[in-house]
C-alpha cells in the first residue's frame, strides 16, 4: 500500500491532497484563486504567486488532517513540478522540498499534465483500464493528444499550435462580456441558445492530430462584434479586448454555435486518433472535460468506451498529482531535493523517466 501526499500549485489553485494506492482519495483540499483573479479576466501571475504562498501551509496542513494521517505515515510527497507558471511552480516545489526534508520522505516530480491522465485512474475502481487508450487533455493551458500504452508510457499525437481549449473558451467568454472563467459561463449561456445560429469554422480534414483554434476565435469576432474605427485593421493578439459586441446580437446563440465549433474539432481528432492507434478506450481530462456538449458529442461519436473524471477532478487539484505519484513511486523513480521546476515539459515516455 502506498500513501502518498500531492501538492499542486502550477497554476490559480493551491491543493493538497493524500491519496492510498493511487486510486482512494483520503483527503483534498483546492483553495481556487477565481474570484481573485476574476477582476483581471485572466489569471495574474504574480498574484498567483502571492496567493499560493499565502495559502500552501494552511492547506497541507488541512489535507493531512482531512486524511487523519501524520507525516511520518507517508510514503512519498509529490509535487507539480511543470509544466505551469514558474513563479506559481516554486511555491509548491520549495514547500514539498521542505516537507520530504523534515519527513525523510523520497520527493517525486509530477508532470502535470500527467496528474490530469491519473485523474482517470482515480475514480474508476471497478473496472480496470486496458492499454491503449487515447487521452485528450483540454484545460485552461494545454489540449494535448496523447497515446498512452502503459504506466508513464505516453506518445503526444498532437497539441494545439495556437491557443489551449479552455483559453479560447476564456478568450471568447471576456469577448461576449461572461465573467471569468469563459467555459463554465459560456456553457450556461450556450444552454438558452442554438448551435446552428452560426457556423463557425470546424478542423480541416487532414491528416494532422494538431489543433488550432485562432480561425474559430477570429470568425467568432468577426460575427460577434465590430471594431472601433481606429482597431480596424489590427488584427494581432489582444485585438479582441478592443472589440466591442455588435448590438442585437444573440449572446446565447453565438455561445452555442462557438462551443459546438470547438466541440466538434476535438470530438472529430480524438475519435480519429482513437480509430487510427486501435485504443480500447478514450479518456478525457481537464477543465474543459467538465463541458456537457463536449461529453455528449464525444459519447455519440467515439464508438467506443469513454472516461471522464467527475467535476471535481476535472479542474485542477492534487489528487490527481499523488495518484500520478503512485505509479513513479512503483517505478521506483524517485528525484533528488536539488529538482528545479520545468514551466515548459512535454509529456512523453522520454520526459518522463528522464526527469527524476
Ligand atoms: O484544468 P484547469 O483547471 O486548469 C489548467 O490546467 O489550465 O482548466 C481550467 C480551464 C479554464 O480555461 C476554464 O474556462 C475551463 O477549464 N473550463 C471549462 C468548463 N469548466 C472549466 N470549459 C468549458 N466548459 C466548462 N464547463
Ligand atoms: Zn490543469
Amino acid at each position: 500500500m502506498t500513501r502518498i501526499l500531492g501538492i499542486e500549485t502550477s497554476c490559480d489553485e493551491t491543493a493538497a491532497a493524500v491519496v492510498i494506492d493511487g486510486r482512494t482519495i483520503a483527503a483534498n483540499v483546492v483553495a481556487s484563486q477565481i474570484d481573485l483573479h476574476a477582476q483581471y479576466g485572466g489569471v495574474f501571475p504574480e498574484i498567483a504567486s502571492r496567493a499560493h504562498v499565502e495559502a500552501i501551509s494552511a492547506v497541507v496542513e488541512q489535507a493531512m488532517r482531512d486524511s487523519g494521517t501524520t507525516y511520518d505515515k507517508l510514503d512519498a510527497v509529490a509535487v507539480t513540478r511543470g509544466p505551469g507558471l514558474v513563479g506559481s511552480l516554486l511555491v509548491g516545489l520549495n514547500f514539498a522540498k521542505g516537507v520530504a526534508l523534515a519527513a525523510d520522505k523520497p520527493l517525486l516530480g509530477i508532470n502535470h499534465l500527467e496528474g490530469h491522465v491519473y485523474s482517470l485512474w482515480l475514480t474508476e475502481q471497478q473496472r480496470a483500464i486496458a492499454f491503449p487508450v487515447v487521452v485528450l487533455i483540454v484545460s485552461g493551458g494545454h489540449t494535448e493528444l496523447l497515446l498512452m500504452t502503459g504506466h508513464g508510457q505516453y506518445r503526444r499525437l498532437g497539441s494545439t499550435l495556437d491557443d489551449a481549449a479552455g483559453e479560447a473558451f476564456d478568450k471568447i467568454g471576456r469577448l461576449l462580456g461572461l465573467p471569468f472563467p469563459g467555459g463554465p459561463n459560456i456553457e450556461r449561456a450556450a444552454l438558452n441558445g442554438n448551435a446552428a445560429a452560426y457556423v463557425f469554422p470546424r478542423a480541416k480534414r487532414d491528416d494532422s492530430y494538431d489543433f488550432s483554434f485562432s480561425g474559430l476565435k477570429t470568425a467568432v469576432m468577426r460575427e460577434a462584434t465590430v471594431m472601433p474605427a481606429s482597431e480596424t485593421t489590427r488584427r494581432q493578439r489582444g485585438a479582441e479586448k478592443k472589440a466591442q459586441l455588435r448590438s442585437g446580437i444573440s449572446i446565447a446563440d453565438v455561445a452555442a454555435s462557438f462551443q459546438q465549433a470547438l466541440v466538434d474539432t476535438l470530438v472529430d481528432k480524438t475519435v480519429r486518433a482513437a480509430k487510427a492507434f486501435g485504443a480500447t478506450e478514450i479518456l478525457m481530462a481537464g477543465g474543459v472535460s467538465a463541458n456537457q456538449a463536449l461529453r455528449r458529442t464525444l459519447l455519440r461519436e467515439a464508438g467506443l468506451p469513454v472516461r471522464y473524471p467527475p467535476l471535481n477532478l476535472c479542474t485542477d487539484n492534487a489528487a490527481m498529482i499523488a495518484a500520478a505519484g503512485h505509479y513513479r513511486y512503483e517505478a521506483g523513480l524517485r528525484c533528488g531535493l536539488d529538482i528545479e521546476a520545468l514551466p515548459m515539459w512535454p509529456l512523453t515516455s522520454e520526459t518522463y523517466s528522464a526527469a527524476s
